[in-house]
């Protein structure tokens, strides 16, 4: 690795109102590796470490598959320093060869079906657990230094009862026979994938810290939607089986990747990050959406239905210790709406 560390600043602007600035060191010529580098967080991931001067080995499902493809080679740098490897999670020999020569992975790949899920133990739970141990595996055979797991606040908060005067933050898990009972199975393997990646970490002695994402929103790299940006367009399209009466933890897509980021590169950082920019009931969240977007048909849906809940402003404190400024809900709802119509996903 070269020698000379430099900071770079990066200062986004918004219209002169916003301005989030961040240090992150930039480590040229450090090699890592992306799992799901052509998902929606996985495209931003890729875009920012490119731009930081890493190299990047990015994982796709299938390299013959343009629309995994096309997308990640027209980064800045992407012709000299993005690798793309073809993976299954269930494959130990193809992350293998992904890994080798990694300084840092980011495991993100991992099955994001929310609905429909009839086969959960092959669908999800298989893929999402074997998979972040294959990937671990690869990690500590080939002695990377630390890796970054991206797990989910659908680890941390489904369960039966909760006092509504105690926050919920990274000490808590979700109850996985609760989500069980209720068919909520994309928790259950997010709960059990991330268990799995701190037995192993504690079992092996390999460095691993987590990013628990919210509700991730925000401009779309990929050609096709994720479950997240899904939700927001069906929204957008008057749909009302979208509704679930809970409260989302709504988080800008840029402040993922860069979350990822800060708690590779802080050696400081440890354990699980929360990473939500605002905590919002469904309700109120797509009230928020009509009245930025009067011109589209959002139905109008229960607002906050447990008014008395005890609301934490603060709860992605880590994060933010570690210079992560939040770009803030009209933000994200604006740019995810803008991208949606940009990409002609809507009129
Ligand atoms: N979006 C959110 O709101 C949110 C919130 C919290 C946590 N997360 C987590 O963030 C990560 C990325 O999510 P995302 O929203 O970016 O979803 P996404 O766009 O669906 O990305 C998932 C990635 O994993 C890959 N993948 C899935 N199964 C695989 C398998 N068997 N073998 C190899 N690769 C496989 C996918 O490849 P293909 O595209 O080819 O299937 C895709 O690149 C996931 O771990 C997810 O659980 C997301």
């Amino acid at each position: 690795m070269e020698g000379s560390l430099r900071f770079t600043e990066l200062i986004r602007t918004e219209k002169g109102k916003e301005r989030a600035k961040d240090k992150v060191m930039l480590k040229k010529d450090e090699v890592v590796c992306v799992t799901g580098g052509s998902g929606y967080i996985g495209s931003w991931l890729v875009r920012l470490l490119l731009d930081r001067g890493y190299t990047v080995h990015a994982t796709v499902k299938d390299l013959k598959d343009e629309r995994e493809t096309k997308h990640l080679e027209t980064f800045e740098g992407a012709e000299t320093r993005l690798r793309l490897f073809q993976i299954d999670l269930l494959d130990y020999d193809s992350i293998l060869a992904a890994v080798n020569g990694c300084a840092g992975v980011f495991h993100l790949a991992s099955p994001c079906i929310v609905e429909q899920v009839h086969d959960p133990e092959r669908e999800l739970l298989e893929p999402a657990i074997k998979g972040t141990t294959n990937v671990l595996t690869a990690a500590k055979e080939l002695g990377v230094r630390r890796v970054v797991v991206t797990s989910s606040v659908s680890a941390i908060t489904p369960s039966h009862y909760w006092p509504a005067d105690v926050v919920k933050g990274e000490d808590c898990w979700a109850d996985v026979d609760y989500c069980k009972q209720n068919g909520f199975w994309y928790s259950v393997s997010k709960t059990l994938a991330e268990k799995a990646a701190w037995e192993f970490a504690k079992e092996k002695g390999l460095d691993v810290v987590v990013v628990n994402p919210g509700t991730v929103m925000g401009p779309i790299l990929p050609p096709a939607l994720n479950a997240s940006m899904l939700m927001i367009f069906r929204l957008l399209q008057g749909c009302t089986d979208v509704y679930e009466d809970h409260f989302m933890g709504t988080v800008h897509v840029n402040d993922v990747a860069l979350a990822h980021i800060l708690v590779y590169e802080n050696m400081s950082a440890s354990g699980r990050h929360l990473c939500v920019e605002a905590i919002s009931h469904f309700g109120d969240f797509a009230a928020k959406v009509a009245e930025l977007y009067p011109e589209y048909n959002v139905p109008r849906l229960p607002k906050d239905t447990q008014p008395g809940l005890l609301r934490t402003k603060n709860a992605a404190k880590k994060l933010m210790d570690l210079g992560l400024q939040f770009i803030p809900m009209e933000q994200i709802i604006k740019d995810s709406i803008e991208s949606l119509k940009s990409k002609g996903f809507i009129a």
